[in-house]
């Protein structure tokens, strides 16, 4: 039996020219270890950017893409006893989920609820997590405070629209063009600009003069500096992305005389510093959420493992109204 994998063997600028499906026997299973077939795996930019050589942190070559992802247990070796046939589960971080089948330490392996949507579970891992900890490590917001974020519909910018509508916090939210307003109203966005001049003026009169003091930037470049001028005086602005591939701008005026504190994010980080405690009460709780449909992210196309250059070409491409998954087809 074989198994199809999107494998790379060298990064470059354009990813989607570096990535191949590639053909090759499924392994014999050894003690201990289970065959998923996986059911969904999404194209993050932190995947593009692994692929180009910009992440934070590189695999060895060859590698096979995908950060994230779930499967169902397809099979297990005699000696696995606690993970029937059948039963969905989270993929560990890294795996190389863009594959038809992983084998995979049963150990290694969370089990994850049967009846939920698994297209929904797969986004699980990154992005949840994220927004999550973006409103609850840097400030200690009151009820009814106000936070202004850009890349609002993204996929952790409407996660994070979510949780902040769930804990009771009000969000502003920025996105670079007109045609994505109405989507984020729809996932519950209070207020919705589009970036550009004059942003904190129209902030201010959306907001009836509220008191930002917790700022969230995917973008970088002047964008940082647009979203500072939104805060106020003491305000933290977290950037946690770099979409316009720019460097974090911050004017002295809004150091000096608004006294704003930059602050950096990395999911990577928290998850080594967090005990094993800390980070399943956070899944715990994003799972439970999910599972529900109370947690949710647009979902703009998928694709087969096959057609895998395609699909990050379409990840890569601006403009969509969602994520693009890898869910192979059987
Ligand atoms: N630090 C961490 O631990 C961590 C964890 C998770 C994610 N992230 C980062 O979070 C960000 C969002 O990730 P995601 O998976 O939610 O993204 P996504 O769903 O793929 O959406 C990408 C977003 O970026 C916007 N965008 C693309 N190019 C841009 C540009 N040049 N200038 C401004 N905006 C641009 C898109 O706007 P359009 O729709 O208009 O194209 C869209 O809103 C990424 O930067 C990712 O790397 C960081």
């Amino acid at each position: 039996m074989t198994m199809i994998r999107a494998q790379y063997e060298q990064r470059g600028p354009v990813p989607q020219d570096v990535i191949a499906p590639v053909e090759m026997p499924i392994p014999d299973l050894q003690p201990g270890q289970v065959l998923v077939e996986v059911l969904a795996a999404p194209i993050n930019p932190s995947d593009v950017l692994t692929l180009t050589g910009e992440y934070g942190m590189l695999p060895p070559l060859p590698a096979i893409g995908g950060a994230e992802g779930v499967g169902r247990v397809a099979k297990v070796a005699d000696d696995v006893t606690k993970l029937p046939v059948g039963q969905t589960v989270l993929l560990p971080v890294s795996s190389g989920t863009w594959s038809t089948h992983i084998v995979l330490p049963a150990a290694k392996l969370i089990p994850l609820p049967n009846d939920a949507d698994p297209q929904q579970l797969a986004m699980l891992t990154v992005n949840p997590p994220t927004a999550s900890l973006m409103l609850t490590e840097f400030v200690k917001l009151e009820p009814g405070e106000w936070i202004i974020q850009n890349v609002a519909n993204s996929g952790v910018g409407s996660y994070l629209i979510q949780l902040a509508n769930i804990r009771g916090w009000k969000t502003v939210n920025i996105v670079r063009r007109q045609s994505a307003v109405e989507g984020v109203k729809a996932q519950g966005g209070d207020v919705v600009l589009v970036d550009g001049p004059g942003l904190a003026k129209r902030v201010k009169e959306a907001t009836g003069g509220a008191n930002i003091r917790l700022g969230i930037d995917a973008v970088g470049g002047s964008a940082t500096d647009r979203l500072a001028s939104c805060l106020v005086n003491g305000g933290t602005l977290v950037n946690y992305g770099m979409m316009s591939g720019e460097p974090c701008q911050v004017s002295p005026k809004n150091f000096v005389f608004n006294d704003i504190t930059l602050r950096g994010f990395w999911l990577a980080k928290w998850f080594k510093l967090a005990t094993r405690e800390q980070q399943m009460a956070l899944y715990g709780e994003l799972t439970t959420l999910i599972a529900k449909g109370k947690l949710h992210a647009k979902v703009a196309r998928t694709f087969d493992v096959k057609d895998i250059q395609a699909a990050v070409a379409a990840a890569v491409a601006g403009e969509r109204d969602g994520k693009i998954l890898v869910v192979p087809k059987r």
